[in-house]
């Protein structure tokens, strides 16, 4: 087991299960100490738990992300246990536009209630921020402060805009628009952050078979997670970027993801 993330602490939104958990595996297996974020005690504990079992010095940390209390608590335990944090990855997400993936309950953007908008950009846009602002004086006590904001091709205005997208059909109001603004905030907070060695992108992972879309993604998630063959650019890669990597950028696979 390679060892080069060793005295490393990173936290890992939603890592209770699917993509987090694979992005808390990868990287625990390469000696970081992982904190498996999740809104559930108890299934954040038997994640943690299956990832001892594996070596991992694996923890969990009970945080919902639309929850300030749990996301303040989870700074403090950070501050006492390390005093810094050297990644933060913000997994946790949801998809709220209905039966999304099966396209049975997908409804036009004209239709989508206020409320789905609302709830959706609670987890996906709000809960980010308020993460990140919470932890951000941790991750300026680490020498490499790394930043990973799940996003998706589907948040590319780019993309949306291409009538031969290969998800064109996929206008998720929600969704779509909350990666949209993941992804401002994430080129707002790297300039914000230039001068600093924190190194701030959001990742695509790619259609990742889990329960966001009832498993009808093409990808493993081990594929969605770690840069394993053309994967350079996924979540793991940004986590544990050198010091002279990018920063304010939209990665998937293939490299630069159109905005
Ligand atoms: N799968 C794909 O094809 C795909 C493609 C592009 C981008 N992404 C992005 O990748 C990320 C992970 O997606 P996934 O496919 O692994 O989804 P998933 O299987 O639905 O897992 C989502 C994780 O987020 C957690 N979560 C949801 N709301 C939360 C909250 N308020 N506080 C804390 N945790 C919360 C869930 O916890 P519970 O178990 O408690 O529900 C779960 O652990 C998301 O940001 C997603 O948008 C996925």
């Amino acid at each position: 087991m390679s060892e080069d993330l060793k005295g490393k602490v990173a936290l890992i939104t939603g890592a209770n299960k699917d993509i987090g958990y694979e992005i808390a595996r990868q990287l625990g297996s390469r000696g970081a100490t992982v904190l498996v974020g999740a809104r559930d005690i108890k299934r954040g504990e038997e994640a943690a738990n299956k990832l001892r079992l594996n070596e991992i010095d694996a923890r969990s940390v009970q945080l919902d992300v639309t929850d300030q209390k749990t996301i303040d608590s989870t700074g403090k335990q950070i501050e006492s246990e390390f005093g810094k944090l050297d990644i933060l990855v913000n997994n946790a997400g949801i998809i709220s536009d209905g039966d999304a993936y099966g396209g049975k309950l997908r409804l036009p953007p004209s239709q989508v209630d206020i409320e789905t908008l609302r709830h959706t950009y609670d987890t996906n846009v709000f809960g980010v921020f308020a993460v990140t602002k919470a932890v951000l004086p941790l991750l300026k006590k680490s020498t490499a402060g790394r930043i990973v904001n799940l996003s998706s091709g589907l948040g590319s205005l780019t993309q949306n805009s291409d009538p031969n997208y290969e998800f064109a059909d996929f206008k998720l109001l929600a969704y779509n628009s909350s990666k949209t603004a993941v992804n401002a905030l994430t080129v707002l907070l790297a300039a914000e952050l230039k001068d600093t060695p924190i190194k701030i992108n959001a990742a695509d992972p790619g259609f990742t078979a889990t329960d966001i879309n009832q498993y009808q993604g093409y990808r493993t998630v081990e594929q969605g997670a770690i840069p394993t063959g053309g994967y350079a650019y996924a979540a793991v890669k940004l986590a544990t970027l050198p010091d002279d990597g990018s920063s304010g950028g939209f990665f998937d696979e293939n490299g630069v993801v159109p905005w």
